[in-house]
């Protein structure tokens, strides 16, 4: 894209939560973060000059299952195409990592109002309902 530099696998925990608490406020620890950084399959990261503006990741198990997470674009840089092309970029990782000749699933969560973003790139609900309970891990 005109004027911002991609990059792939180079997304810092900071940057993660630089752009978290842009769109979501307070997010997770440094320390949970880099650990999840260190055991995502694939990050994508945007950059405006040196700025940090977007990022995505995807997560899972290579052969049936990837999970896309954590798709933010900077407040003031949404609606220039950049989510799009996020979305691409997580797609092709997909497409050149999955196993050839096989269908796999490629899943997100999304919040009501984000559906219809998702429903671009061909992503629809099922009825299945996301359960969830936050442990506090002793
Ligand atoms: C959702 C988000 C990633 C979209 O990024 P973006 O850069 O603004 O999106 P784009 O400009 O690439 O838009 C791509 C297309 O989706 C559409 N779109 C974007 N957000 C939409 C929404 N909430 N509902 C419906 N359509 C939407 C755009 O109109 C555009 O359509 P077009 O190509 O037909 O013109 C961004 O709004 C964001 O970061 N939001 C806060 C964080 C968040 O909630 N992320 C999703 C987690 S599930």
């Amino acid at each position: 894209m005109n004027g911002f530099t991609v990059k792939h696998n180079e997304l810092t925990a900071e940057e993660f939560l630089e752009l978290w608490e842009s769109v979501w406020g307070g997010g997770p620890s440094l320390e949970q973060t880099r650990l999840a950084m260190a055991h995502t399959l694939f990050r994508v990261s945007v950059y405006d000059g040196k700025k940090i503006v977007a990022m995505a990741r995807m997560i899972g198990d290579m052969g049936l299952d990837y999970y896309i997470k954590d798709v933010v674009v900077r407040p003031e840089y949404q609606g220039r195409g950049i989510g799009r092309m996020l979305v691409g970029e997580l797609m092709n990782f997909v497409r050149d990592h999955g196993i050839s000749g096989t269908g796999i699933f490629v899943e997100l969560c999304a919040m009501p109002d984000k559906i219809p973003f998702y429903q671009k790139f061909g992503f629809d609900a099922n009825e299945a309902q996301r359960l969830k309970r936050m442990y506090q891990v002793p």
